[in-house]
């Protein structure tokens, strides 16, 4: 048998061993899961007491796990706990912290730095250490390289460290384990230690020449999606002015089989990715004094489309001879995408802000945002089968899957939908009117 020591790439790629993973969020969570699913021994930490005891009582508080397999992880011996210590155990370590932005949109590293001061109490020769939070390209080596040596270890001859970026996404049928990962290492060697780790988690490892290199492949992924977002955002304002359908322009466009990738318009970016990952990236640029003029002009046409979107509702109900003042607006949807319950940075939200600071009654039917949630955002919970005839106008602003389209036109007569969500099922007609 080998050891981690002798022979870590022999190691991590024939023997069965411990992967402990910091931070059991909607990143940390499947990939745990996913882990002890293929027969690895697991070792989830988080630092909410709330986390830890809802994981250990078998009760998953993240989407894309269910209670089911959830219990068949710790069935196969996944603990769970708040004690950092347990991490000792692990061969290799995952970091799947938070990784949001300031109040001044600055990156907020807070939570990878206590992480790696928590890696820095329990290192021990042999393990490998990598990061998956987004971040920007210098935050691996600067954060964990100081982190391990404090525990008195040596890069690449006891321990290697690496930057692996999280591509999941949330209500996608491809689980961590699907999606190709990217890895690289803050050295060559410490590149090749942790893609023989990943190598056992996923089905296709694609090793980079720095950990750098891997942090910015995360950052232009999602900088690609909030620049081709924001230019079909802009081009649906200028089509709308010339009387063109842009749903029906992008479907047409996309037929071309080469050359174009399809990207939809809305009331604006939201989750956890691509409104922040970008400023991630523009403010080590604002370090170097580089100027980032695709990212900004991109953040300003996403942020402005909640306001484009109240503009095209008053118009709408204007054109009705309807005040928005006192109008009973049913929001579909608050969730920041179709079919998931997270409604962090969701852009509904901003929308609907502004139609009850201009006098708007709101109520939100969303079948995946708890009842409870909705109303600590100040607005009241529409059942899927409450009647629906009392509201004035129903607002498309995600497409969930669960959600009887038809019935709502009918009993409400007006839709605005920021989403494609009718003509997509064949249900376009008098009573919708579209982004
Ligand atoms: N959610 C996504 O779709 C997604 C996709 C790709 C990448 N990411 C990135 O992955 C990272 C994690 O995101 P997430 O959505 O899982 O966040 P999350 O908030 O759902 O989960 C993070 C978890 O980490 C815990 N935590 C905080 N500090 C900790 C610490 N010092 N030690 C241990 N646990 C700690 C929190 O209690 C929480 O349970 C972020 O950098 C994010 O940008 C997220």
């Amino acid at each position: 048998m080998t050891s981690m020591l002798d022979d870590p790439i022999a190691f991590l790629r024939d023997e069965r061993w411990t992967v402990g993973i910091l931070g059991l969020g909607y990143v940390g969570l499947p990939i745990a899961v996913a882990a002890a699913r293929k027969g690895l021994a697991v070792v989830g930490f988080d630092v909410a007491a709330r986390v830890v005891d809802g994981l250990t009582a078998g009760r998953s508080h993240v989407g894309d796990v269910d209670d089911d397999a959830l219990g068949a992880a710790l069935d196969a011996g996944m603990t769970v706990t708040g004690d950092p210590a347990a991490l000792a155990d692990a061969d290799v370590l995952l970091v799947c912290v938070p990784s949001p932005l300031g109040r001044n949109r600055q990156p907020d590293t807070s939570y990878i730095e206590a992480a790696a001061d928590t890696v820095a109490s329990v290192a021990r020769p042999g393990q490998v250490v990598a990061l998956e939070s987004t971040t920007y390209p210098g935050s691996t080596e600067d954060a964990f390289v100081p982190a391990v040596e404090r525990a008195g270890l040596t890069l690449d001859e006891d321990v290697w460290v690496a930057f692996s970026p999280e591509r999941v996404d949330p209500g996608n049928q491809l689980g961590p384990s699907d999606i190709p990962k990217v890895v690289g290492g803050v050295t060559p060697r410490s590149g090749e230690v942790a893609a023989a780790a990943y190598g056992r988690l996923v089905s296709k490892v694609h090793v980079v020449s720095s950990a750098r290199a891997a942090e910015l492949t995360k950052l232009l992924e999602n900088t690609y999606r909030a620049v081709n977002i924001a230019l079909v955002n802009e081009l649906a304002q200028l089509a709308h002015e010339l009387d063109i359908d842009i749903w029906e322009v992008i479907e047409a466009a996309a037929t071309k089989p080469f050359g174009f990738q399809a990207f939809a318009p809305g009331p604006g970016v939201g989750g956890h990715c691509i409104p922040l990952d970008p400023q991630y990236l523009a403010w080590r640029a604002r370090e170097l004094k580089f100027p980032t003029r695709f990212i900004d002009l991109a953040q300003s046409v996403n942020e402005h489309m909640p306001i484009y979107v109240v503009d095209r509702l008053t118009q709408l109900l204007n054109d009705r001879g309807l005040p928005l003042r006192g109008t009973r607006i049913l929001a579909l949807g608050i969730a920041y995408k179709r079919d998931v319950a997270d409604d962090r940075e969701s852009p509904a939200l901003d929308v609907l802000r502004l139609l009850a600071l201009r006098g708007a009654d709101i109520g939100v039917l969303d079948p995946h945002v708890p009842t409870d949630r909705i109303a600590q955002h100040g607005y009241v919970a529409v059942g899927g089968d409450d009647p629906l005839a009392d509201w004035d106008l129903a607002l498309v602003l995600t497409d969930h899957t669960a959600v009887d389209y038809a019935r709502v036109a009918g009993e409400v007569g007006l839709v605005f939908d920021t989403r494609d969500a009718y003509r997509t099922r064949g249900l376009a007609g008098d009573a919708v009117v579209a982004l």
